[in-house]
């Protein structure tokens, strides 16, 4: 793989951009971080002129492909007519009630730029709605960069403390301590160790955040009755609940996994899939909880906020999502499902231990001890071969698969079969290098 002309425009970003790129999520890429210059329905191009087939789809935002026509024609008309009032547009009006019609737990919206904005909304919401402080979140999951929220997302298992009583491990530099203290950090997946913290410390507890999919650690489902036995606990103990679907919202089901799980939060929040790849999050909930912000006691602030042209994709991406009772979406699920299933028979036929999991269009692919015991949690899929996952990676990379450096794929809804027949025919040919290597190792 050619890469002399991204080498030098990182060499030259580099001198005026630290580390040479806008979000440290980015710094991951190897042999250094691509530069793009193009991309079109399931392919991207890179500065060299390197074709791939991508299912980093923006870690999420591209459900709908590359520059999907429908969602660029939405966003110029609004051009057009002006790209922002500091004011209101019936835009809004319409993604709001589109999200009240797709999505069980919403009843209001209010929209933002991205998902770290919208879950530090719901936080301080929900710190208002019940006049308590503390917050659960769970260790592993990701719910953006802000100082109150990123803690223990990838906390070493040496420092992170028993189970039960996790210690508080900052994301970054820079966050104060007092930023966490208000925080409860728990293994996910473990309903009888929340009852416990429900049965003593639950009338101090504003609100239960969960990712209800564990994308950002590999795609782990919640075990049966996990979802359900948070919910009854949040009811019981005057708790919110806030699922955050920022990855999951609009892509495994058209109403989120709250939809596909039957379990109902009281706040949710969105972003990613929901605008075809323009910068939209939301935050929706139930009525009596979100009014508080209409009250204006509680601020929801920001001069991006519900941004026109961004409004427009967002309408424009929800409605070709959710037309013919969410066809296009249901063929990206088909599409994903193919992919996984013959991803499983690769798995089946090669000694290194490959697996697949997760839920349509969004799974996890990586190697795993045969012997592992179930990914369940954090701190179990720490018993993921890193390495060999890294290096299925950037083999796939060299031979023009595109995927994220941890193993999450995303497939969208322009992913087409001759997509699946290439990107297979690759896998098995990276295979065969890392079964050479290994068997020669040893
Ligand atoms: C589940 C989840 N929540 C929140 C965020 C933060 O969103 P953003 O990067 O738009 O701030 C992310 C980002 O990947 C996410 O995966």
């Amino acid at each position: 793989m050619n890469s002399e002309k991204s080498e030098a425009l990182y060499r030259r970003a580099c001198r005026v951009i630290p580390g040479g790129i806008s979000s440290n999520v980015r710094a991951n890429w190897s042999p250094l971080p691509l530069f793009y210059t193009r991309g079109k329905g399931s392919r991207v191009w890179d500065a060299d002129g390197n074709e791939y087939i991508d299912y980093v789809l923006g870690r999420g935002p591209l459900l709908l492909g590359h520059s999907p026509a429908n969602v660029i024609q939405a966003v110029q008309i609004q051009l057009e007519q002006g790209l922002m009032f500091a004011g209101q547009t019936e835009l809004e009006i319409l993604v709001a009630e589109k999200m009240c019609e797709l999505v069980p737990c919403v009843e209001m919206a209010r929209f933002g730029s991205s998902g770290s904005e919208s879950v530090h909304a719901a936080l301080r919401l929900a710190r208002a709605a019940t006049g308590r402080k503390t917050v659960i979140r769970f260790e592993g999951h990701y719910h953006g960069w802000f100082g109150n929220i990123a803690w223990n997302f990838a906390p070493p298992l040496d420092q992170a403390g028993p189970r039960e009583c996790t210690n508080l491990i900052p994301s970054s530099l820079g966050q104060l301590p007092e930023e966490g203290a208000h925080l409860l950090v728990l293994p996910w997946n473990d309903l009888p160790l929340l009852e416990n913290v429900f049965a003593i410390r639950g009338k101090e507890i504003a609100a239960v955040i969960t990712e209800p999919i564990m994308c950002n650690w590999g795609a782990i489902r919640p075990l049966p009755g996990f979802l359900e036995g948070m919910r009854r606990l949040c009811s019981e103990h005057g708790a919110l609940l806030i699922f955050d679907e920022v990855i999951t919202g609009f892509r495994v089901a058209l109403g989120g996994a709250q939809q596909l799980f039957g379990v109902t939060p009281d706040l949710a929040t969105f972003a990613k899939a929901m605008a075809g790849g323009m910068c939209v999050s939301a935050l929706g909930g139930k009525a009596d909880v979100m009014r508080l912000f209409g009250e204006l006691k509680t601020v929801h602030a920001g001069t991006y906020n519900a941004n026109p042209p961004a409004m427009a994709g967002a309408l424009a991406a929800l409605n070709l999502l959710s037309e013919n009772d969410g066809a296009i979406l249901k063929k990206a699920h088909a599409t994903a499902m193919a992919l996984m299933q013959e991803l499983e028979e690769i798995a089946e036929r090669t000694f290194l231990p490959l697996m697949i999991r997760g839920v349509p269009p969004v799974f996890h692919v990586s190697f795993l001890p045969k012997d592992a015991k179930p990914v369940v949690d954090y701190r179990s899929a720490q018993q993921t071969d890193f390495a060999l996952t890294r290096q299925f990676w950037m083999e796939l990379q060299n031979h023009g698969v595109r995927v994220t450096p941890e193993g999450l794929w995303f497939v969208s809804t322009a992913h087409r079969e001759q997509d699946v027949d290439q990107t297979l025919a690759a896998v098995v040919e990276v295979i065969a290098i890392l079964e050479k290597e290994r068997r020669n190792k040893s």
